[in-house]
């Protein structure tokens, strides 16, 4: 599911970047080039990002 529009980023993209060492929201952020446009989708974006966290 996308969570991202402007840049395309799904939520599997987030999950994957956890799982791959994304230790900071910033950097999974920057990596994916998430939330970077008009923002609307920092905030179910960190809770995916969290989530996945939590879940390791
Ligand atoms: Fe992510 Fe716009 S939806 S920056």
């Amino acid at each position: 599911m996308y969570i991202c529009l402007c840049k395309s980023v799904t939520d599997s993209q987030i999950r994957e970047a956890v799982a791959n060492g994304g230790k900071s929201f910033g950097q999974v952020r920057k990596e994916l080039n998430l939330a970077s446009q008009c923002g609307k989708c920092g905030i179910i974006a960190r809770e995916i990002f969290n989530e996945s966290l939590q879940n390791q």
